[in-house]
């Protein structure tokens, strides 16, 4: 038997990247899949976002797994939406078991205090609160099944610690460890375990962009990912600039699953060594 048949699994930010390989190994693992994504643009982050046709995209891949797909078009941002996107997965499946909160967005500051506040409010309002909100809109439903249940939340190797070039990032990412904390004490009463993802750079368009490759290489006037390869390496303690979405999916296959029945408020580095170095 799949090790998560007959298991529903709420997953964040899976039109693309690592939200829809976690979808998809999730599926592989024997879960059915509620998608959900904003499917739209951000003023303030420097790359286009996931889009509908994306979310599409993840849904075939999940059926071809075999399992079952619901799509919700909702921003983190919104309880509204996220109640709606609920109450989707409950009429479609009857029940949510595992939540994978994924969603998030990056930007670049030059420093702390030349940051403009749009920015800073705009990065906290997905990547810190809207991950709270997420957890606000499914957790209830957790608790009413009485069956327990898994939550992971990405943060971010820079959850753990500080680089430059990030602040608000940084902050949230950090702040997402605190919330993963306390929801593990809170829910531990309730058999639900929560625990944090603390990926290195990982090979999605969060990456792959040229705010990106100018943070690492502000001395080139259009700086390539060849450019920023070295910088990226540098993080890491392996010889890897960047990891793949299917090596921070694996970790969350694990610590959802009965495999990691008593691991709760943790915080697990998938970082090549990052964190240690
Ligand atoms: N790529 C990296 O290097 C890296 C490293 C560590 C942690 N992370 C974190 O991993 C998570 C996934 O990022 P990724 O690398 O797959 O990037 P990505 O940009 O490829 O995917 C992020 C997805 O989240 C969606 N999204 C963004 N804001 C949203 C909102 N307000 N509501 C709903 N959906 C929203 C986007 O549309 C997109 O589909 C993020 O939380 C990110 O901060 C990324």
């Amino acid at each position: 038997m799949s090790k998560l048949q007959g298991k529903v699994a709420f997953v964040t930010g899976a039109a693309r990247g690592q939200g829809r390989s976690h979808a998809v190994r999730l599926a592989e693992d024997g879960a059915d899949i509620v998608a959900l994504d904003a499917c739209a643009d951000i003023a303030t982050v420097p790359y286009p976002l996931g889009t509908a046709d994306e979310l599409a995209e993840t849904a075939a891949l999940v059926e071809e797994t075999g399992r079952r797909c619901a799509i919700a078009t909702a921003d983190v941002r919104s309880l509204e939406q996220l109640g709606a996107a609920v109450d989707l997965a409950k009429g479609t499946f009857g029940h949510i078991d595992i939540l994978v909160a994924n969603a998030g967005v990056w930007s670049s500051s030059t420093d702390s205090w030349s940051l403009d506040e749009e920015t800073w409010q705009t990065m906290i309002d997905i990547n810190l609160t809207g991950q709270w909100k997420t957890a606000k809109a499914v957790v209830p439903t957790l608790i009413e099944q009485g069956t327990g249940g898994a939550i992971t939340i990405t943060s971010s190797s820079i959850g753990l610690k500080a680089t430059t070039g990030n602040v608000h990032y940084t902050t949230a990412k950090h702040g997402v460890i605190g919330l993963v904390r306390t929801l593990a004490h809170e829910l531990a009463p309730h058999h639900i375990r929560v625990n944090a993802i603390c990926p290195t750079a990982v090979n999605t368009t969060m990456i792959k962009n040229d705010s990106l490759y100018a943070l690492f290489r502000p001395d080139l006037g259009s700086p390539t990912m060849s450019d920023a390869e070295p910088g990226l390496a540098d993080l890491n303690l392996l010889d890897v600039s960047v990891i793949e979405p299917a090596d921070v999916s694996a970790a969350i296959s694990w610590l959802v699953s009965d495999d990691a029945r008593y691991v709760t408020g943790i915080a697990l580095p998938v970082d090549a060594g990052s964190t240690a170095k």
